[in-house]
């Protein structure tokens, strides 16, 4: 295997290092292309450029495999809960029984928000997006935890990493019940990290509640398929961002902003708003594939295709196996999940969607078990954000840890605006 790479430029040949990965996955380290040569190289989207090397995630598009640290995620979602797996998204290796009671016991000393904070909720409107509350409310957390703003005092990050975990769950429920006009039900310490959160979200003062502890299991397996996925775009902001040095709660705000987009974390709710409305337009599935491959039409189905899978999402997968389970032990009926299912059928079978290798992805099937759950669509992205949290944290920590710490992230352009102009005064325009 060639060990650099031949450029051939005007001012003669440059060789390039050709850098290989754990799998075989090869990159040509251009580090110092603008050093060496004055050229710089230009990629609509960085589909073809790696932002940096990373331990934590593996992703083969082509093959439709996904490995945390190593372990496949599918063997991570059976056989370890959520706290479980942000460990070891964050630290690296799986835990010891200790090492996870510690660390689960961390996080509980954090569940509760500084009573100041209720106050922020307060002054949103009711038809506020719980999304644009809870990037608002952690990027607020950097006002409440000045003792862990530091990304460099180890001690300061490790405090920050406990709150975050801890905090954003009451703030995704806290989101939810201002937005009912419900009163906020306060965490829990002795349940686990996922009834918490649903006790938060479904409990109210005046009733006793009882989570289902089906619904924990599925909860735990949902935040689990979303905990990681490389350097996609809510990811590379959260590293773009910390690269400033900014301190977590900051980073992570941005990051629940960038997933907010409908081409992100927002296409489970844009998914099935999309299978509502074709459900209200009589299920007519022809005519929604046929906009979908029309050029000039700007609709796409929600919760398909893939910047990276190639195939079909490995996680999507495990997420349609949950949805079959929990409506079979509650003997559901869903009329959308139905039509999911027909909609797949049909468009895997369509040529436009077989060329371009367009299959499932995450977020074709989880907005249906949320809303089994009584989640509102609104909510959705709120659960991914829960969910991609560790990833996020991790990518931070692996940023500023790693070979001392990175440089800050400041991207290069062509420019290809005017060139040197003499200014007209207002009076001669
Ligand atoms: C997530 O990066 C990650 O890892 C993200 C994620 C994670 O875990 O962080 O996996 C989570 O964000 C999943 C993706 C959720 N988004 C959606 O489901 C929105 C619908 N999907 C598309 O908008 C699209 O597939 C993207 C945004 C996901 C990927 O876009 P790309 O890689 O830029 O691909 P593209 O838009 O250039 O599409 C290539 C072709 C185009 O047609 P042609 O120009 O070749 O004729 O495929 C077509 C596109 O029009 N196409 C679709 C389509 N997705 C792509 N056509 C119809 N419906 C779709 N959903």
């Amino acid at each position: 295997m060639a060990k650099t790479a031949s450029l051939t430029l005007d001012s003669g040949n440059v060789e390039l290092p050709v850098l290989v990965g754990t799998e075989g996955n090869r990159a040509i380290d251009i580090t110092k292309l603008y050093r060496d040569t004055g050229y710089i190289t230009l990629d609509d989207g960085f589909a073809n450029t790696g932002a940096t090397k990373s331990h934590i995630t593996y992703i083969n598009g082509e093959a439709g495999t996904l490995r945390y640290r190593g372990y496949r995620v599918e063997e991570i979602a059976e056989r370890c809960d959520f706290t479980e797996t942000s460990y070891l998204l964050i630290y690296g290796e799986l835990p010891t029984g200790e090492q996870l009671e510690e660390f689960r016991r961390n996080i509980r000393m954090h569940t509760l928000l500084h009573e100041g904070m209720k106050l922020i909720f307060a002054g949103f409107p009711p038809e506020a997006h719980p999304m644009a509350i809870l990037g608002s409310v952690v990027g607020a957390l950097a006002i409440y935890s000045p003792d862990s703003l530091d990304p460099n005092n180890p001690e300061q990050v490790e405090v920050a990493i406990h709150r975050i975990l801890a905090k954003m769950p009451t703030i995704a429920a806290f989101s939810y019940k201002q937005s009912i006009g419900q009163p906020f039900v306060y965490p829990q310490n002795h349940l686990s990290y996922c009834q918490n959160f649903l006790n938060m979200m479904f409990a109210v003062p005046s009733e006793r509640y009882q989570v289902d502890p089906d619904f924990v299991v599925a909860m735990n397996a949902l935040l689990v398929l979303h905990a990681d996925h490389g350097q996609n775009c809510s990811t590379s902001t959260v590293r773009m961002v910390g690269s400033s040095t900014v301190n977590l709660f900051s980073s992570i705000s941005a990051g629940i902003y960038a997933l907010w987009g409908a081409l992100h974390g927002g296409a489970n709710e844009a998914c099935v708003k999309m299978l509502e409305q074709i459900q209200e337009d009589g299920g007519n599935l022809g005519k929604y594939i046929d906009r979908a491959k029309d050029p000039n039409d700007p609709f796409r189905l929600m919760g398909f295709g893939h910047r990276v899978y190639k195939n079909y999402d490995p996680r999507a997968k495990v997420v349609k196996h949950i949805c079959h389970q929990l409506f079979e032990r509650h003997a559901l009926k869903d009329p959308v999940f139905q039509l999911a299912q027909e909609l797949e059928e049909v468009a895997l079978k369509d040529p436009y969607f077989i060329e371009r290798k367009l299959y499932p992805n995450i977020d074709f099937y989880s907005g249906i078990i949320y809303r089994m759950m009584g989640i509102p669509n609104n909510m959705f992205t709120v659960l991914f954000a829960l969910g991609r949290l560790p990833g996020w944290i991790a990518h931070w920590r692996e940023m500023h840890t790693d070979s001392g710490g990175s440089r800050i992230h400041r991207p290069r352009q062509l420019y290809v605006g005017p060139s040197e102009r003499k200014f007209v005064p207002l009076i001669k325009r």
